[in-house]
């Protein structure tokens, strides 16, 4: 485990390394090397001479020539097994040139293309990073979590690969998702990537494919029973737990039975966060709010067709009513304000193939005896509910690409001087509408936010930004916020605090035609504002691990928390 301990200056700010390695050992741990870096001094005292090249470089001179090689590669994959390699024998250098990059990068390292490595991960494979924990390993787990790399983890990534994006079971594969999100972590919130361990909980997998693919690297059975996996869930936590009583635990791409149960059992026992849940409503919810403010009327007027009641339609939905409820609605006032479709059209009080979570956005049949048609016979659901209910906000969770056609948005557009519309669903190819058409058929009053990234649109010679709804402009600040404040548990006031938080830094408060959401490049500062809101709501909800208040200089508080990739001087220790 750690050879090595970062030390602080008084202001917070990293100052030097401690290590004990030398020589090869050195140069081999990619969170120390740097390669052609080391000073002359260094290579003189950590035993490198005659391992490196006589020229000492700057980190920005390394970035330069990574930057060249990577950009030789033509395929996104590719160009995605490029920089984890990097990451596996120079970590410092690899968050310098991502984060110098990173609107071209975090697609390559994150979402979409991670996609495609969790897809190959067999067939890939370089280094494994993170740890492991079979099924069939159960009753070592205790031996596995002293094999980990690291002394000291505030933060875990988990997942067992059954959800993964919108690709499905992919077994152990899921550990690249696990991997990616630390990294987006640190590239965005600056979360000490020193201080985090990915898991992949390989519980099996029911991906035919993979279970007859003669390559694959995870164990191969079916996946377990729901009560072997609850039992075993337990035990990894608990084992951690006992390791690290206040760890962080994000849970990432489990199958959507397994993480609301998972959800539910820890909520209130440990520090934990369900990214394609609530960290994804967040960054909904902000867009929502931040399109509120663009269109100048209060959120409790609003009304919401959510296209898609599935997971992420009903999560997101739950959010807004939750808002309204704060904004001064009763539940029952929101709730008449929502109307949800899925693939067996309107949810109504008089369908008996209704989800348990769908039961409460039914609309009733009293309501639907109002409406111009009868909605339960209608062969273009989506646009007879927009004429009927005319909803000033519209949610797609659908993955029915072009579903906001021209009908449905004109007759939204009809009744509402600025529609709020979000094509959530993903990837780019899925899109319930494309940015520019919406700007069009409403005449450039659409406040848009999407799924999946799109390029600017020029429309009457303005050119609009599209905001992309990407969870990394709040998880990470959420991380950097619980982290900072040592906060024992994740309450729904703190998740509320980062949504407002989030919603705060649109640039709608400063023009109200701008971008519902901030750039991703500016996720550093937007982290940060997060990180503060959530920090101090964890003080108000009697959660924070220590002691913050009015006069606690937050700034600092986060200097001391976070890392930054440069290259610090070595002191050698006697370790
Ligand atoms: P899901 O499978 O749980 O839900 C899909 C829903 O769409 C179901 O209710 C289904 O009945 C409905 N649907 C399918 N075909 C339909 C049709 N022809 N007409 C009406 N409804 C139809 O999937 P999940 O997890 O909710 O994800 C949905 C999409 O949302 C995915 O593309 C996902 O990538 C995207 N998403 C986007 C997020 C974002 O913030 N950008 C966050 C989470 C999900």
């Amino acid at each position: 485990m750690n050879e090595f301990k970062l030390i602080r200056n008084e202001a917070g700010y990293i100052s030097a390394i401690e290590t004990s390695l030398t020589g090869h050992a050195l140069l081999s741990a990619p969170k120390l090397n740097k390669g052609c870096a080391f000073t002359q001094e260094e290579r003189e005292r950590f035993g490198l001479l005659g391992l490196l090249p006589a020229r000492i470089e700057t980190i920005t001179e390394q970035a330069e020539r990574l930057y060249a090689q990577y950009s030789e590669h033509t395929s996104n994959l590719a160009k995605h097994i490029h920089l984890n390699v990097l990451h596996d024998y120079n970590e410092t250098l690899f968050y310098y040139v991502v984060s110098r990059h990173l609107e071209e990068m975090l697609p390559i390292i994150y979402t979409p293309t991670v996609g495609e490595a969790v897809q190959r991960f067999s067939v890939e494979l370089r280094k494994p990073k993170g740890l492991y924990i079979a099924y069939s390993d159960r009753d070592r787990l205790d031996e596995i979590l002293d094999n980990r790399l690291l002394a000291d983890i505030d933060l875990a990534v988990i997942t067992d690969g059954e959800a993964v994006l919108g690709i499905g079971d992919q077994g152990i594969g899921g550990i690249n998702i696990s991997s990616a999100k630390l990294m987006v972590y640190t590239l965005c919130a600056g979360i000490n990537p020193h201080r985090v361990l990915p898991v992949q909980l390989d519980v099996g997998t029911n991906n035919p494919h993979l279970l007859n693919d003669p390559m694959y690297l995870g164990w191969r059975h079916e996946r377990i029973g729901k009560q072997e996996y609850d039992e075993f869930v337990e035990q990894f936590v608990k084992a951690l737990q006992k390791r690290f009583p206040s760890i962080y635990l994000h849970w990432e791409d489990m199958g959507r039975d397994n993480a609301r149960r998972i959800l539910s059992r820890y909520r209130q026992e440990a520090c934990t966060i369900n990214g394609d849940i609530q960290a994804t409503g967040v960054v909904a919810l902000a867009s929502v709010l931040a399109g509120v403010v663009a269109s100048g009327v209060p959120l409790r007027d609003h009304r919401v067709v959510v296209f898609g009641a599935g997971a992420a339609g009903i999560g997101i939905a739950d959010q807004i009513v939750d808002a309204m409820v704060r904004a001064g609605l009763s539940e029952q006032e929101a709730l008449s304000r929502f109307y949800l479709i899925d693939r067996q059209g309107l949810l109504t009080d008089g369908r008996n193939n209704l989800l348990p979570f769908q039961k409460r956005y039914v609309t009733s049949r009293d309501e639907l005896s109002h409406w111009s048609c009868d909605i339960l016979q209608s062969k273009q659901v989506l646009l007879d509910v927009v004429e009927n209910a005319k909803p000033s906000i519209l949610i797609g969770c659908s993955t029915v690409a072009g579903a906001f056609n021209e009908a449905v948005v004109k007759a939204m557009a009809a009744g509402v001087s600025r529609p709020i519309i979000l094509p959530l669903s993903n990837p780019t190819s899925l899109s319930e509408a494309l940015p520019s058409d919406l700007l069009e058929w409403t005449n450039g009053n659409a406040l848009i936010a999407t799924g999946s990234p799109f390029a600017d649109v020029e429309f009457n010679g303005k050119r609009y930004r599209i905001a992309q709804s990407n969870n990394a402009l709040a998880f990470p600040g959420i991380g950097l916020g619980v982290i900072m404040s040592k906060a024992k548990r994740l309450t729904d006031d703190m998740l509320w605090a980062a949504t407002e938080a989030l919603s705060r830094c649109s640039p709608v408060y400063q023009d109200k035609t701008a971008s519902l959401l901030p750039k991703l490049a500016e996720t550093h500062m937007v982290s940060r504002q997060v990180a503060i809101a959530v920090a101090k709501a964890a003080v108000r909800d009697g959660v924070a691990g220590i002691h913050l208040d009015d006069s606690t200089d937050w700034e600092k508080l986060i200097r001391e928390t976070v890392w930054e990739p440069e290259y610090y001087p070595y002191q050698l220790s006697r370790g």
